[in-house]
């Protein structure tokens, strides 16, 4: 291949190019970028007196254990708590233990913040928390002294004296048996931190967060994808109910199968957004739930005659983020809970997938949301949800759509954007990821093609995609990969960017893929000679400049399972050398199949980036040698 870079600046490349989509799947949130150690901490959106409730907590040492709502709970929005009866016959210390999210990661020199509350009508006596392993060797504990007949808060620090080997440990509370015996105690809201991202309080687990942040985002869609929804209108995700104390948040039955806190609620996620520098896209509940996944005919949608009540409940959401803290009356209830200064927020999105229930959505939902929002806040851009080809009114100008499907989609559809029509209207590919070999079944599962982990060769057909995204980032205003985390013991979607337990973290070649794409942006598309067209596959790129630091980027990604040279030639002058970054195969023959492996807990490096600097003694050329499956971002320096 002959590749000429020109000076020729095509357009300007948008700013919120590339981000993710977020969501409380796969114990992303609570178990995952939630710092929470416990699970179940407050037996919140379970039925008590049920085995189920007791999810993540059992007995030490013979104590009865139930999850019980028959005597006042902490708050009126946590009415459970743990009954813990002690028989009347009992030697040594007795309680109960949380297992965590399968494991607790116990590291020397690290502070756990802790607290829990308990009363008891009968027992006064001290109450021993510790850090400990299954095999019973202690690591960090503390003696609580106070209770009594109502609800106290204890509040504690554990400091491990070692690190533990693994994550089998425990949380694990006691009484002393004698002292007790024959007694109940009521516990309720237990919670325990480890240090956490940017040192916040109820904040970010800092190896997740530190990858996520390490990619710079500049959008962040959020709060879902189909955890929006809930699977009926009550179990929605409800703004309000996931801000203030912790102690007044209910949590709720969530959309995937367990249990949210709700601990990650709208001003953690805002905060967040404004830590990684992102632009927040919020996704705003738009009268649909979902009652079956694979049944779209039992979906609930509320009528046009009651939607005004929801509308009512996202302008408040709205006024609650960007409201004045002095005249508003939720900015208000925002500076009251520590945050005066309105957020910055310019996108809202209607909804989630709306294409699977497009006939209310096209009647009335999209209109009754996106004018009643627009009349009160005529500066928000709003995302529809529904299929591009749905007609909507008003008319929209910007549109989410979604793409999980198989390597070879993705280097067909590389090229989807070239032809979008100019017409005043632009993309959010809000949610995308190879998910599969599987060309005519793309969301099956494992056996029948469904990636475990991100693959190289997906990773490389993700990059293809992208050079497409960013060559037509005049129309695409922003993309999202998804899902984003993964809790390997826990999860209901492959795959995934990040993967972890509760003490290791596994960077997939997708997520190098985004990070080799996202911190290397150009402000304009700089033209190639040849452009990038279905006939140069399987090699795809973009080049890019950066008019602030009058650096060139060539991203380059060959799909192929050869090594391809392309000769580069310049019509600008560079520094004498350039550097390249590239993520490829371990194994470079076709022969060994490497081509669709993938980093794994067990295997986290086996394919990383790397980078290395090369000369350029001709000042207007080069030549380079792209490996087979792989993604290449190349760097030149404008003298
Ligand atoms: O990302 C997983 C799910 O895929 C999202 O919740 C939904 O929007 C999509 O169908």
């Amino acid at each position: 291949l002959n590749l000429r870079l020109t000076t020729n600046l095509t357009h300007e490349i948008s700013p919120t190019i590339y981000g993710y989509m977020w969501e409380d799947i796969n114990h992303s949130g609570d178990g995952g970028l939630y710092g929470e150690l416990l699970q179940n901490r407050a037996f919140q959106a379970v039925l008590p007196g049920t085995q189920n409730a007791l999810n993540s907590w059992q007995p030490f040492n013979g104590a009865r254990l139930s999850v019980t709502s028959k005597t006042s709970g902490v708050s009126s929005s946590l009415p459970n708590s743990l009954e813990v009866t002690i028989p009347k016959v009992v030697a040594g210390p007795i309680g109960f233990d949380n297992t965590g999210f399968w494991g607790i990661k116990i590291q020397e020199g690290w502070t756990y913040k802790g607290s829990l509350y308990a009363k008891s009508d009968t027992f006064s006596g001290a109450i021993t928390v510790s850090l400990k392993s299954v095999r019973g060797t202690t690591f960090a504990s503390k003696s609580l002294t106070g209770v009594s007949k109502n609800w106290k808060k204890f509040t504690f620090e554990l400091e491990p004296t070692a690190s533990a080997n693994d994550d089998n440990n425990i949380f694990n509370v006691v009484v002393d048996g004698k002292a007790a015996a024959g007694k109940v105690i009521h516990f309720g809201m237990f919670s325990l931190f480890p240090p956490t991202f940017r040192g916040r309080e109820n904040g970010m687990r800092i190896d997740l967060a530190e990858a996520l942040a390490a990619t710079q985002p500049s959008i962040w869609r959020f709060p879902g994808g189909n955890n929006l929804e809930g699977m009926s209108f009550d179990t929605r995700w409800k703004w309000n109910e996931t801000i203030g104390r912790l102690e007044d948040r209910p949590g709720r039955t969530a959309d995937w199968g367990y249990s949210n806190t709700d601990g990650l609620g709208l001003l953690e996620y805002l905060n967040w957004a404004e830590d990684l520098g992102a632009e927040p896209i919020l996704g705003v509940w738009d009268g649909i739930s979902i009652a079956n996944y694979s049944d779209l005919s039992t979906w609930p949608v509320v009528p046009e005659a009651e939607l005004q009540p929801y509308i009512d409940d996202v302008l408040n959401e709205i006024e609650f983020i960007i409201g004045d803290a002095k005249t508003t009356k939720w900015g208000k209830v925002r500076a009251s809970l520590g945050r005066e200064e309105p957020y910055a927020l310019k996108f809202i999105e209607i909804g989630n997938e709306d294409q699977f229930q497009p006939a209310s959505y096209a009647a009335y939902r999209w209109k009754a949301f996106v004018t009643a929002i627009g009349a009160k806040y005529p500066q928000m851009e709003f995302i529809a949800t529904s299929l591009p080809s749905t007609a909507l009114d008003p008319a929209y100008k910007k549109i989410d759509f979604h793409m999980y499907n198989s390597p070879s989609w993705f280097t067909t559809n590389a090229f989807m954007f070239d032809d979008y029509p100019r017409n005043g209207t632009q993309f959010f590919v809000g949610e995308y990821a190879v998910t599969s070999t599987n060309d005519a079944n793309a969301l099956g599962d494992i056996p029948s093609g469904r990636l475990a982990y991100p693959t190289l060769q997906g990773a490389a057909a993700e990059a293809a995609f992208m050079t497409g995204m960013e060559r037509n980032s005049d129309v695409v205003f922003a993309s999202a990969y998804a899902p984003s985390l993964q809790h390997i013991r826990s999860y209901q979607w492959t795959p995934d960017i990040l993967t972890y337990d509760a003490s290791r973290l596994v960077k997939s070649t997708s997520y190098y893929v985004q990070q080799m794409f996202s911190v290397n942006r150009g402000t304009h598309v700089l033209a190639t000679s040849p452009s990038s067209t279905p006939d140069t596959a399987p090699l795809f790129w973009v080049a890019s400049f950066n008019n602030e630091t009058d650096i060139i980027f060539l991203k380059v990604s060959n799909t192929g399972t050869s090594d391809l040279v392309a000769n580069i030639f310049l019509d600008f002058p560079i520094t004498g050398f350039g550097t390249a970054t590239s993520i490829s195969s371990p194994a470079l023959s076709p022969i060994s199949g490497l081509f669709n492996v993938s980093n794994t807990l067990e295997e986290p490096e086996l394919i990383i980036p790397v980078a290395n600097s090369f000369a350029i003694p001709q000042p207007d050329r080069f030549n380079y040698t792209f490996p087979a499956t792989s993604v290449t971002v190349i760097t030149l320096q404008s003298p």
